[in-house]
């Protein structure tokens, strides 16, 4: 089994490019789907998440291909009765490419997904918004049945601004008739990039980034080159990572504007920050200060997929801070993981009090999930001394070679079996 071996203590140091988002990667691939043509998605992750989408596209007929780090997909003669359901149970993501689907072929089936296990993951918000475009949706014995033969525009008001359920709603859309209208959508950047990568293939969206999307529909796609924006959560767990270690890293090819909230609580927590249109520069000098109270929210709110490395970093801070997770139960495994290194780490339902330990003792761990592995490995290399951490296959999930990153910053980190 594959681990990784970390000698903590050292400050962080030095620059790294951040390579396109995962969370945006995704939902691109899946809409390629929708196209006849040859499509380049550039910068991309090799990562699980992202090899096992591509396996889906190849299990429906497309053809992919990895081109150094850029992705080759031809989605002509997909053929979408051929789903896997060994492979769409394994990932959560499989649910995005239900919409591109519907939207070309007018008949979807695929199993319940499955994916990281951070709680109740249900796909209501998804089947109540197919039902709005006229889909009918049958639940049957772990399968999704779904007959889009009369998709058309309409108006799907979301109960909460689902990142998922928007994009498939927006893909849907893509090639029905009419307007497909989603109220209260979701506003995350990577749902304006996948309005933009829709628009780049000839499709009609509007509205991405604020709660009211519209998408007129298209009669068919186009191909071409796409850069998707940068991973800000990526981005985030290296700041905060250098944030609690000390340090002085700068992340290329970041857009400041996803990463607000966290370089916000970043500052308050003492650390300098510099930015330029596509970089961001972490200075941190001293042991970080508490920060009284942070609420993970969808954006521009702080993100969930944030919680575990900031509350990481808050383990070694001056005083005692709250995180309250408001988007997912069952998000706070790895804070068991934590106490093994001296974090003093209080749970409540969906509240954590962090009283901050001068520093951390190093430990062997186990990931349990993709951001709790990632907020493992801050804790180890702010620990003074070897740390161990097992089931980084969840961290694989989302960090490409986490180690050769964090090596890049000065880190002595290493990959053994
Ligand atoms: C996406 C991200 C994930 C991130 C999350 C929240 C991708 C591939 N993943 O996940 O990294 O943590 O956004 O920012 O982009 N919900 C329902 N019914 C539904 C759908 C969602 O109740 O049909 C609930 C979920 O249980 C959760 C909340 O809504 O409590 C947020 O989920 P959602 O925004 O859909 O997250 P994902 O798209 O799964």
């Amino acid at each position: 089994m594959e681990k990784l071996i970390i000698r903590g203590g050292r400050p962080l140091s030095g620059g790294l490019a951040i390579k396109s988002a995962k969370n945006s990667v995704l939902p691109i691939i899946a809409c390629c789907i929708m196209s006849k043509e040859d499509i380049l998605i550039r910068n991309c992750p090799k990562i699980t998440d992202v090899d096992n989408m591509l396996n889906i596209i190849e299990s429906i007929g497309g053809e992919t291909k990895w081109r150094g780090a850029d992705i080759y997909i031809n989605c002509r003669y997909a053929n979408p009765r051929l789903v896997d359901a060994n492979l769409t149970s394994g990932i959560r993501s499989s649910i995005f490419i239900l919409g591109p689907i519907l939207s070309r072929f007018r008949y979807a089936q695929i199993s319940y997904p499955g994916g990281c296990d951070i709680g109740l993951r249900p796909i209501d918000l998804h089947i109540m918004g197919f039902r709005r475009l006229n889909v009918r949706v049958e639940e049957n014995n772990g399968m999704l049945l779904c007959d889009g033969e009369g998709l058309r525009g309409g108006i799907v008001n979301l109960d909460f601004p689902s990142v998922g359920a928007t994009e498939n709603l927006m893909m849907a859309g893509v090639l029905a008739g009419g307007k497909t209208v989603i109220r209260n959508a979701a506003r995350e950047p990577e749902i304006v990039d996948l309005q933009n990568f829709i628009n780049y293939l000839g499709g009609q969206a509007h509205g991405a980034g604020t709660d009211t999307i519209v998408v007129t529909g298209t009669k068919k796609l186009s191909g071409g080159e796409y850069s998707p924006v940068c991973d800000r959560i990526v981005a985030g767990t290296y700041l905060a990572a250098a944030a609690m270690c000390t340090g002085d890293v700068t992340l290329k090819n970041v857009r400041p504007h996803t990463v607000y909230s966290v370089i916000e609580k970043l500052a308050r927590a003492g650390c300098e920050l510099y930015e330029t249109h596509n970089s961001v520069r972490l200075i941190a000098k001293n042991r970080p200060k508490a920060v009284p109270k942070i609420e993970t929210q969808p954006f521009p709110g702080f993100p969930t997929d944030m919680q575990a490395q900031i509350t990481a970093m808050l383990s070694v801070a001056d005083g005692s801070s709250m995180i309250v997770e408001n988007l997912f139960e069952n998000r706070f495994r790895y804070t068991m993981q934590l106490a093994k290194m001296g974090a003093d780490i209080t749970v409540k339902d969906r509240v954590v009090l962090v009283k901050g330990v001068k520093a951390l003792r190093p430990a062997a761990t186990t990931a349990e999930d993709l951001r709790g592995g990632a907020a493992l490995v801050s804790a180890a290399l702010c620990a003074d001394g070897v740390s161990e951490i097992l089931g980084i296959h969840h961290i694989d999930r989302g960090y490409e070679s986490i180690e050769s990153d964090l090596s890049r910053l000065n880190a002595d980190i290493r990959r053994a079996r």
